[in-house]
């Protein structure tokens, strides 16, 4: 059999320098928790049963942010530093051997292909671990490495503990580490907390393992940027800046017209098909998928839904857990709130919000309208000014306006309705009792007109 590899993800920390009530790998760029996007370099690599994640600081929400992942977690209920995480997880995982990979949860630029640049060089050397380095113009913050004169890695100095000339050297420690099972699990209580922070440092098993005579390797990747680790909302912002930016781009090479592309936010587990256009500005968040030919016209939001060909949204659009069906338009001005299903070649237009509706094929609604737990059947018209009375103020009720109807404007729809096929709604009208098919519904007074009623009126004075 072949020998396994694990990867660990230390996760538990706070991450106090973010100043944030929520743990720090819980903050999100590019759209995903940073502690997603290294769970997805890691799934890359090994299966996800292999891959063990440290948490501690919120466990529980961290946990439930990867429920769809299918890693293992260890928890490390005080936080006393990187190697005593590491050290939780040694019961689940000396007796399986192979090689463990050890990443941290802050560095969410990480991408898979380095992780098997890491294990294969790992795996062809007879040392005890092989570590990821880069140099950097400014390192401060991170551990520096100290290489023997043989380039081996004999020891990690951190920030805190390092002397000006070690403060000089501008290769880090990523943070990404290699190492052969069983020597790591031999030597990680070795590690002490004699550093100023009082903390286990896992960082010091470096020095464990090279006094004892084991060789470690630096691993030096020129791509800088892949390796940045987050500590504060400053360095955050850079992050996401950098996931943005590559997303564009991959976007950009797959066929999508980004106009103002420094100006978009498209998050990375979006889709975008061929020949459609992202207007400036626009948003396009969660796992939103949009098909080919569309248009997100400028400063639109679009989060969690899916578009299909041909749909064209006009700017200042937005629309949230939604779906719109082909050559549907959309905005401007319009707001399709959580729960709707718009159908092909529908329209939406402007000041027309949407909640929980199904909007039929060829439906309109061009203006000012709102629809609310309403069914709009196919190619029915809605006259601008329309409004569900959803909500008596105790319970939601539905509207069902049947296929081809012509609802006049300014028509009050009190739910729960039934509006029949091909029926006709007077406009002004408010509609409180069902309508059947083909019939002409009026809810409105009949309009009263007295001739020279003006000029009685002057002669009164
Ligand atoms: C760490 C490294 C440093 C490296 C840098 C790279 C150590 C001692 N230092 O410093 O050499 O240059 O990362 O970004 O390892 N965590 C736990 N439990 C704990 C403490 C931390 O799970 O008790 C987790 C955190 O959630 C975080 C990760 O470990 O995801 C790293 O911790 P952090 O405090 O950010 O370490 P750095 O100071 O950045
Ligand atoms: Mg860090």
């Amino acid at each position: 059999m072949k020998s396994p590899i694990n990867v660990v993800i230390l996760a538990a920390g706070l991450g106090t320098r973010m100043k944030s009530k929520r743990a720090k790998v819980l903050h999100r760029a590019g759209g995903l928790t940073l502690v997603e996007h290294v769970v997805n370099a890691a799934t890359g690599l090994t299966p996800p049963d292999h891959v063990t994640v440290v948490v501690g600081s919120q466990a529980e929400q961290v946990k439930a942010s990867l429920a769809h992942a299918g890693v293992q977690f260890v928890e490390q209920k005080e936080q006393k530093g990187t190697g005593h995480a590491l050290l939780k997880c040694r019961d689940a995982l000396a007796s399986q051997g192979g090689l463990v990979v050890v990443t941290y949860g802050d560095g969410p630029l990480l991408s898979r292909a380095t992780l098997q640049q890491l294990v294969d060089r790992q795996a062809s050397s007879d040392g005890a671990a092989t570590l990821i380095t880069t140099s950097l113009a400014d390192p401060t913050g991170y551990g520096r490495i100290i290489q023997g004169k043989d380039g081996e890695v004999r020891a990690i100095v951190e920030q805190k503990a390092a002397t000006p000339q070690q403060l000089a050297i501008p290769l880090i420690n990523s943070g990404i580490y290699c190492f052969r099972a069983d020597l790591l699990w031999k030597y990680i209580s070795e590690i002490r907390t004699n550093n100023p922070a009082r903390e286990y440092y896992l960082t010091d098993i470096v020095e464990i393992l090279s006094r004892a005579g084991h060789k470690v390797a630096a691993l030096e990747i020129s791509d800088s940027q892949e390796l940045l680790g987050i500590n504060t909302r400053a360095e955050l912002a850079v992050v996401d800046k950098i996931f943005r930016e590559r997303k564009v781009r991959e976007l950009m090479l797959e066929g999508v017209t980004i106009e103002k592309p420094e100006t978009v936010t498209i998050d990375c587990a979006v889709r975008i098909g061929a020949d459609s256009i992202v207007g400036p500005f626009a948003q396009i968040l969660g796992r939103t998928e949009i098909g080919e030919d569309c248009r997100i016209g400028a400063c639109s939001i679009i989060e969690n839904s899916k578009l299909a060909d041909r749909v064209q949204v006009a700017p200042f659009t937005s629309i949230a857990d939604s779906q719109v069906e082909a050559e549907a338009k959309i905005g401007p001005y319009a707001r399709l709130r959580d729960g709707n299903r718009v159908g092909a070649r529908a329209r939406s237009g402007n000041f027309v919000e949407l909640k929980n509706t199904q909007f039929g094929a060829g439906a309109k609604a061009s203006h000012l309208a709102y629809l609310g737990d309403a069914e709009i059947g196919d190619e029915s018209n809605v006259g601008a000014g329309t409004i569900t009375c959803n909500y008596d103020g105790v319970q939601k009720h539905r509207t069902r306006v049947g296929k081809d109807a012509f609802v006049g404007s300014n028509s009050t729809l009190v739910a729960p309705l039934q509006i029949g096929d091909g029926s006709y709604i007077g406009a002004g009208s408010v509609i409180t009792d069902p309508v059947p098919e083909k019939a002409l519904a009026l809810g409105r007074a009949r309009q009263v007109v007295q001739e020279g009623w003006a000029a009685k009126r002057k002669k009164k004075k």
